[in-house]
């Protein structure tokens, strides 16, 4: 069965090399993962004023992680750790208190760089934060994508080792969302 994925792009911006990676890595993934991403730049900065009376974008942005199989993180790096959007887009999942929409769901973390960094920095501090709101994360194998011109062709990833790492990133993915997804233990 094909597990629904909500993805988070941490980058607002059109031309996101993290966006692009995602696309690509959509396609990959097909038909063991259907990775659809969930927007997040309409989303206001988090205020707690704001919660007895929720926007749109917030209830439009709940709803579709909670009635995703899991979620992936596609993070950007800024200044060695993850996006001020993405941090928000958790805050607004983590709230109001009693009623967050993260724990238990599947996650996965992968990211993109203009750099050689390749998201390491960022991954590091957005898997403390995401232990925190309570998403069991896939540990491996860990993606940190160093983009360059070539690394797509027509939208797909061109590299063929590293298009051999992300389908066994992807059996590994929908593996994890399997297992968590197994009936508890009854009588
Ligand atoms: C504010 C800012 C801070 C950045 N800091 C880092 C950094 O710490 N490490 C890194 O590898 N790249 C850094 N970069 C470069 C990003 O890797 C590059 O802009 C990349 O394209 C961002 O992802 P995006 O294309 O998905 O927006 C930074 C970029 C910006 C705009």
């Amino acid at each position: 069965m094909t597990a629904k994925v909500a993805v988070i792009v941490g980058s607002l911006r059109k031309g996101s090399v993290n966006r692009q990676f995602a696309q690509a890595l959509a396609k990959l993934a097909r038909p063991k993962l259907d990775l659809q991403i969930v927007e997040i730049g309409d989303l206001p900065l988090y205020n707690e004023d704001l919660e007895a009376e929720p926007p749109a974008s917030v209830v439009r942005f709940k709803h579709q992680i909670e009635s995703a199989d899991a979620v992936l993180f596609v993070t950007p790096e800024y200044n060695r750790t993850f996006s001020g959007a993405l941090k928000n887009a958790i805050e607004w999942g983590s709230r109001p208190w009693g009623k967050t929409s993260w724990p238990g769901k599947p996650g996965a973390i992968v990211g993109a760089t203009l750099g050689t960094v390749g998201t390491a920095a960022a991954q590091s501090q957005l898997r403390s934060v995401i232990a925190h709101i309570g998403i069991p994360l896939l540990a491996g194998p860990e993606i940190y994508l160093n983009f360059r011109p070539d690394t797509l062709k027509d939208g797909e990833i061109a590299d063929e080792g590293f298009r051999t790492l992300l389908t066994d990133w992807t059996a590994k993915f929908a593996d994890w969302i399997g297992r968590l997804k197994a009936p508890a233990f009854s009588f």
